[in-house]
């Protein structure tokens, strides 16, 4: 009789079970003139907050609390866009600590409502100052240690190493994606917001097979639709980001990508946010450029989240 409490506490799955192991879509119809291109979309919205920030939020707070940087009532703190600190949230509410979290405040009304529902404390910066501006508030506030763990995540290393290697709970998202491949991946791509995604997969990627081509994408602008991404050139850069890695790096427009996010809801019944989008947007270009010379590729587009976050925005109608 399966009755002891033993027996008990191992039905059902924790939350950090549920994080990583996401599913690769198959793009065909987007790349349906291209014989020879297989395109696949990494679908990191099936992560239990919605978005392949888990992957880093859990990777980030598990080694801050095996080294016991947290607890005891600390805070976890942190600038963030949305993705990572709706990950904060959840795992701040799973596992019993208090998170704050610096947000710019024209941030979707979804996230803001996500981010109270997990009920994190949410300190609200200039949206003039973009994501920069959250950084500075954060990094002022880190100052009292006593009251905060700063997790830092453009910064820190286990941002990058959850996807080079991922957590206890997950092999990490390049040997996912070598694995669900069967190694036959040609390209990755992915967008850069604090740049982990981009580092930790394209590093582990290169050492199973050098000759993946790795390809970043950001916005072509410092004013730009992408929540969550940024422009480089005009960006405090992270200090997580390597430019030596990418093999290439596409600058998106903020209209091509809506006009994907659109399409990839149309045609492949696929809903994606907007970084998602412009991401699937760089693969297609590269899967017209194979095409035209030839080649076949396999190329796997990282996409980030899904679109319930975004569908107030109005580019859905026009
Ligand atoms: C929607 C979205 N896309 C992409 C990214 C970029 O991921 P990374 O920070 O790993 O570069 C983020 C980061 O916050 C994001 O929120």
């Amino acid at each position: 009789m399966a009755t002891s409490i033993e027996t008990q506490q191992m039905l059902g799955t924790t939350l950090a079970d549920r994080i990583g192991n996401t599913p690769l879509v198959r793009l065909d119809r987007l790349t349906a003139e291209l014989p020879g291109i297989t395109m696949l979309g990494k679908a990191e919205w099936m992560n239990p907050g919605g978005s392949v920030k888990d992957r880093a939020a859990s990777g980030i707070v598990g080694a801050a609390l095996e080294r016991g940087l947290l607890g005891g009532g600390k805070h976890l703190l942190d600038a963030t866009s949305g993705n990572t600190g709706i990950a904060y949230a959840m795992l701040g509410a799973a596992w019993g600590f208090p998170v704050t979290l610096c947000v710019p405040s024209n941030v979707s009304p979804e996230r803001k409502r996500i981010l109270g529902a997990y009920g994190a404390n949410v300190m609200w910066t200039d949206p003039a100052d973009g994501s920069d501006g959250a950084i500075r508030k954060a990094r002022e506030l880190a100052k009292d240690t006593k009251s905060y763990f700063y997790a830092d995540q453009y910064g820190n290393d286990e941002n990058w190493r959850a996807h080079y290697r991922g957590t206890a709970n997950n092999p990490g998202t390049a040997n996912e994606i070598w694995k669900q491949t069967d190694g036959q991946v040609t390209h990755f791509v992915a967008g850069l917001g604090t740049s982990g995604t981009f580092v930790g997969t394209t590093r582990r990627l290169k050492e199973l097979n050098p000759c993946i081509q790795c390809v970043s994408m950001q916005p072509d602008s410092p004013f730009n639709g992408f929540e969550g991404l940024k422009h480089m050139a005009t960006a405090i850069v992270p200090p997580i980001y390597d430019p030596g890695l990418a093999d290439r790096d596409i600058a998106m427009e903020t209209e091509a990508a809506y006009a994907m996010a659109k399409r990839l809801g149309r045609i492949e019944g696929l809903l994606v946010g907007v970084s998602a989008a412009g991401a699937t947007a760089a693969g297609l270009r590269i899967a017209e450029e194979e095409h035209a010379q030839g080649r076949e590729a396999v190329i796997v587009v990282i996409l980030c989240d899904g679109a319930e976050k975004y569908l107030s925005e109005r580019f859905w109608e026009e």
